[in-house]
């Protein structure tokens, strides 16, 4: 059953395709603006500190899991774990819900590509009689549904072509190419947003501790815990933990490779790209909205505007140079959104690609990769026509309800994240290490990890983390979720999340150990 099963040709194939599943807007977009929104050094330790103790553990875990079965989730649970069979579910609807908003998003950053690409190639002004303007550009879009749709279609035929490409023929391929590319990219964005007049205002902004509020960025910096709800939701979303992504390339990766080193390659590199696009990004909005004299607590480093409608105006403001500059930048993106994409639509399909293949149909990859992609296809049309619900048919519209909403409600993409993101990714998370750390114990991934061969420090830091840190950390950053999306009570919250903590903790330790 397993010997015509894709593989990846070389394990540096494997690092970029991980590296390509963890890099995407999460890093580029989410961290910066996270970052400014929590107070910027806080939310940065905090962030280092859960990537290290949290991060490192489930990316090894998730690694070890899909290697060891050679399955993709929803089987590989079902192999490993009678209590947790379930989890494989989870692992599948989640990048199902949130490919529904990031092909939509991939859309809006082809779209961007585009334009400027228009303006660099004919002058833009020449055809509409109109420069790109950040925030009339934006608004533009997003009542444009039809255009909205298309470039979410395009986004999702270019990502479909790939996968079906293959693991090493498409994904590998993909990204052995495009990793580095983006790399290059991001060093050339990083040096033109430095050597911006007042750059270093956003710089300080970022890693000067206490600056964001002494320097009027924002009023206060959100309490510890918040802080550690963002940075962990945010981190989770970044290295693709627990949406079956990581799991699903770890069972297509050699034997022979070592797992720690691997993961911990994976850790750092998406660690190192989240904050250099933060580099690239931050001073960057800070210097132009300071040069265009614009009060800093008004720059808007927050949400979808940073990277459609600040960044926008700043490449704008560059005057000739800026749509090169533009070009450059939003390739980036599109090839950090296609590496990531791909790895999600991946996750979807691996469950049914190896279902045909034990029943002997053979290879039907390029079968089911079109069905996942009509069916993400139909969800995104939804989330695509909404337009960050302007178009007044987001979820609260269509229920009747007036005035201020919870997040979940508000648009389409908050809803499909909220149940995502929000939910199915901290918890999958916590169950997975309750299940390894109690059901099965740390030793059956340790001795999958390096064939035995790992440090014995490792040993003993994975067993602590796996069985208490993650867990709790898990729970803190469940609540921490709800609150955002759900809003009202903070307190219910903790206990929701702390009550199921306890509950799946008693249900993973009791009875007969399985193996
Ligand atoms: N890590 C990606 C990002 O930072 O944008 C998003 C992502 C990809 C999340 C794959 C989950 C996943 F399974």
């Amino acid at each position: 059953m397993e010997n015509n099963r894709s593989s990846f040709a070389s394990n540096f194939g494997f690092l970029m395709a991980a590296i390509g599943s963890a890099v995407g807007l999460g890093n580029i977009w989410g961290f910066p603006y996270k970052m400014g929104k929590s107070g910027g050094f806080t939310f940065l330790i905090v962030y280092l500190l859960l990537a290290m103790f949290v991060g490192l553990i489930i990316m090894t875990s998730e690694l070890a899991l899909g290697r060891k079965t050679k399955l993709s989730p929803i089987d590989a649970y079902k192999v490993v774990s009678k209590k947790f069979a379930w989890i494989g579910w989870l692992a599948i609807i989640a990048p199902f819900l949130i490919m529904s908003f990031y092909s939509v998003l991939g859309g809006y950053v082809l779209q961007y590509m585009s334009l400027n690409l228009a303006e660099l190639s004919f002058g833009l002004s020449g055809i509409f009689g109109q420069a790109i303007s950040g925030s009339a550009t934006f608004g533009a879009m997003l009542t444009n549904q039809f255009g909205c749709f298309f470039f979410t279609l395009l986004f999702m035929i270019i990502c479909m072509v790939i996968v079906m490409g293959g693991v090493s023929g498409g994904i590998e391929k993909f990204n052995k190419i495009g990793m580095p590319a983006l790399a290059v990219m991001l060093l050339i964005v990083i040096v033109r947003s430095l050597t911006l007049p007042n750059a270093v205002e956003g710089l300080k902004f970022m890693f000067v501790p206490g600056y964001a509020v002494k320097g009027g960025f924002i009023e206060s910096s959100p309490d510890l815990i918040t802080v550690l709800g963002t940075a962990g939701g945010q981190m989770f979303f970044s290295l693709s933990l627990a949406m079956g992504a990581i799991l699903t390339y770890g069972s297509y990766l050699s034997k022979e490779e070592n797992l720690v080193s691997n993961s911990i390659t994976i850790v750092v590199a998406d660690t190192l790209i989240a904050i250099l696009a933060g580099i690239a990004v931050i001073p960057a909005a800070v210097a132009n909205g300071i040069n265009n004299g614009i009060p800093v607590n008004e720059i808007s480093l927050n949400g979808p505007k940073l990277l459609f409608v600040t960044l926008q105006d700043v490449f704008t403001n560059m005057g000739k140079a800026g749509p090169l500059f533009g070009v450059i930048f939003y390739l980036l993106v599109l090839l950090a959104a296609i590496s990531s994409a791909i790895s999600l639509m991946e996750a979807v399909g691996a469950h049914w690609i190896d279902k045909d293949l034990q029943a002997g149909k053979g290879d039907t990859r390029k079968g089911i990769t079109l069905i996942v992609s009509l069916l993400i296809t139909v969800e995104a049309l939804l989330v695509a026509v909404d337009g960050l619900g302007s178009n007044g048919i987001h979820p609260a519209a269509l229920l009747g309800i007036q005035g201020p909403v919870p997040d979940f409600i508000a648009d389409w993409l908050d809803f499909m994240d909220c149940w995502s993101e929000g939910i199915a990714m901290p918890l999958g998370a916590m169950l997975m290490a309750l299940m390894i750390g109690w059901e099965l114990t740390p030793n059956l991934i340790l001795e999958e990890v390096g064939h035995g061969n790992h440090s014995p420090f490792f040993g003993k830091f994975y067993t602590v983390c796996v069985r208490f840190v993650v867990p709790i950390v898990m729970a803190f950053v469940l609540a921490g979720q709800m609150i955002g999306f759900f809003g009202g009570s903070q307190i219910l919250w903790y206990v929701v999340a702390f009550g199921l903590l306890v509950i799946f903790w008693v249900f993973a330790a009791n009875g007969k150990k399985q193996s």
